[in-house]
């Protein structure tokens, strides 16, 4: 069979723990919200517009690196099968599927992403441009549904491209790779992960806050997810874009802030959340990294570095990772 599909995200379960998520995020000191909620049909179509803008240099700096080291990297080691972590449109993998699924070679392709839509649409696509992959859609949550991956069918290589891992605080990210690392359980199994490094503020706060303003549309469209999951009444044009450099804890921040004082009824929740003037709403993190940093990152999960690309500017870095 040429493609399967397991879905993880049971609606109601969904909708409970959405509910649990806006609840405990509206209702704290410091209001937030949990990013993977940006990722509706139109957050993910925002999010491929973001990593075409001028000021977003990590995707295509990071798609550059890959066609760079794709064939170097698949010198000495061959994997049968390829699982990626929060997999989007599966575009910049290509690079990667090209080279292992050159000759007709028959490799299994294991996207996991929480956006159903996102992962059947860029599966119908991969299927119909590769001949020689099987694909095994996987669509769930990365914090809780890796369990769920099938054991490996000979050596294994995952993905995790983007630098999603930034996304993550530290607990969450240590969570996540351990569980990563329970993917890879042969000692030849590998792990690439692509990381935004620490640089110059101006660059990094002109790729979250666009001339064009795309990456304030996605922001703002947490709240028509909200809206639709809670019944909630956010005019999200009352709340303006405001991203960051906070050099301290090495990451972006990414809020929304009220312009005058708002009332915000929350139907399913019961709920009315206010807001003073210049309150906001965390909603991302984007966390950047050193190669100090992703060294002890990987250590605490049982990784080991074992290859770091870089592009010229040392912008970001392609990491493979061994298991210790
Ligand atoms: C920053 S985008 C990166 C997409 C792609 N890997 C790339 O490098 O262009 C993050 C992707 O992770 C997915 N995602 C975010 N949170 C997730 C979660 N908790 N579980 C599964 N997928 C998630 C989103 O739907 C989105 O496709």
């Amino acid at each position: 069979m040429r493609y399967l599909m397991e879905v993880y995200t049971d609606e109601r379960a969904q909708q409970q723990r959405l509910e649990e998520d806006v609840r405990q995020g509206l209702t704290a000191r410091q209001k937030s919200l949990p990013p993977k909620y940006f990722y509706d049909r139109a957050g993910s179509i925002l999010f491929e517009r973001i990593t075409e803008l001028p000021e977003y240099y990590p995707t295509r700096t990071e798609s550059t690196l890959l066609g760079e080291i794709v064939p170097g990297l698949f010198r000495d080691f061959f994997p049968d099968e390829i699982v990626e972590i929060g997999s989007g449109s599966s575009e910049k993998t290509r690079r990667i599927l090209d080279a292992v699924s050159a000759g007709g070679r028959t490799v299994r392709y294991v996207p996991l992403d929480v956006d159903r839509q996102t992962i059947e649409s860029s599966a119908a696509r991969l299927i119909r441009d590769y001949p020689a992959l099987s694909v095994h859609a996987v669509v769930g949550d990365f914090e809780r549904d890796l369990p769920h991956v099938r054991p490996p069918s000979g050596r294994r290589l995952a993905l995790f491209l983007g630098s999603t891992i930034g996304n993550l605080d530290e607990p969450a990210r240590r969570r996540l790779l351990a569980g990563v690392r329970g993917l890879l359980p042969d000692h030849r199994d590998r792990l690439l992960l692509g990381v935004d490094l620490v640089k110059d503020v101006k660059i990094l706060e002109a790729a979250y806050d666009d001339s064009a303003g795309v990456t304030r549309d996605f922001n703002r469209n947490i709240l028509h997810v909200i809206n639709r999951g809670v019944d909630g009444n956010f005019h999200p044009e009352a709340f303006r874009h405001r991203a960051f450099y906070n050099a301290a804890a090495a990451r972006i921040e990414m809020h929304l802030v009220a312009d005058s004082a708002q009332h915000v009824k929350l139907g399913r929740l019961g709920l009315t959340i206010r807001f003073r003037p210049g309150e906001g709403i965390w909603t991302e993190s984007s966390y950047k990294f050193t190669r100090e940093s992703v060294e002890s990152m990987l250590a605490t999960a049982g990784l080991t570095l074992s290859e770091w690309h870089v592009d010229p500017s040392n912008y970001f870095a392609l990491v493979l990772a061994a298991p210790a």
